[in-house]
C-alpha cells in the first residue's frame, strides 16, 4: 500500500507456544503486563474481535489506537464510542486504515490472538515473545518462530520470576527478506 510500513507481532507464549485457553491469557503476569504497555504505549495495536472482547471490560486499550478485525458489520454500531478503536471488515480494509494520514508515523504492533498473529505474520519484521517456562493447556498458540527459517533469535532478557513462574523477553527478526509491507 505504498508507506512501507512494517509490523511488530508481541506475544506471550508457554513452552509449546501456547498462548489462550478458553478466550483467556494462559497465566497472569503483571511484569509481561508492563512490559507490554510500555512497548505498545502510544503506538497502534492490531486485535481480533475475541481478544477485544476478552480486555477488561471489553475496552480498547488506553493510549494506543485499537484497530479491530471482524467480519460483522454491525459491530461499530454496537461497540465504537471513541476514537480509539477503529473496526476493520477485512485484511484490505486494515491495510487501507494503517495507510491513512491519521495513524501517522507510530508504531504498529500486531496484538492477537492466535488467527490475527497467523494473517499478519509475513508482515512482521520483528517478534517481541514472552517466553514462559511452564507448560499449560492451550487452545491458541502463536507460530513457532524456532522453527520458522524466516525469523531468528536477535536477544533475550535475564529471567523474570513472578508467582514462581519463569519467562524472559526474547526478541525475534526476520532474517530471509523483507517481510512484505503493508
Ligand atoms: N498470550 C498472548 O500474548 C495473547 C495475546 C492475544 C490474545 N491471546 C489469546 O488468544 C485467544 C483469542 O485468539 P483467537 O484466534 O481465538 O481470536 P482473535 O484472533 O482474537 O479474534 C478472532 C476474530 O477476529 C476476527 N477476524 C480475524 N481475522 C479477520 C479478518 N481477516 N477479517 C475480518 N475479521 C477477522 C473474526 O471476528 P468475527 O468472528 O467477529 O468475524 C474472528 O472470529 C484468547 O484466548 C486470548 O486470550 C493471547
Amino acid at each position: 500500500m505504498g508507506q512501507d510500513r512494517k509490523l511488530t507481532a508481541i506475544a506471550a507464549v508457554d513452552r509449546n507456544w501456547g498462548i489462550g485457553q478458553e478466550g483467556k491469557l494462559l497465566v497472569h503476569l503483571p511484569g509481561d503486563l508492563k512490559y507490554f504497555k510500555e512497548k505498545t504505549k502510544d503506538g497502534i495495536v492490531i486485535m481480533g474481535r475475541k481478544t477485544l472482547e476478552s480486555l477488561p471490560g471489553g475496552k480498547p486499550l488506553p493510549n494506543r489506537d485499537n484497530l479491530v478485525l471482524t467480519h460483522d458489520s454491525n459491530f461499530a454500531k454496537k461497540h465504537v464510542t471513541s476514537d480509539a478503536l477503529t473496526v476493520c471488515l477485512s485484511l484490505d480494509e486494515l491495510f487501507q486504515t494503517l495507510s491513512s494520514k491519521a495513524i501517522g508515523g507510530k508504531s504498529v504492533f500486531v496484538i492477537g490472538g492466535a488467527s490475527v498473529y497467523e494473517q499478519l505474520l509475513s508482515y512482521c519484521t520483528t517478534c517481541l515473545i514472552t517466553k514462559i517456562d511452564a507448560a499449560f493447556e492451550s487452545d491458541r498458540f502463536f507460530p513457532n518462530l524456532d522453527v520458522d527459517a524466516r525469523f531468528s533469535f536477535v536477544r533475550e532478557s535475564l529471567p523474570q520470576t513472578e508467582a514462581g513462574i519463569h519467562y524472559r523477553f526474547v526478541e525475534y527478526k526476520r532474517i530471509d527478506r523483507e517481510a512484505e509491507s503493508v
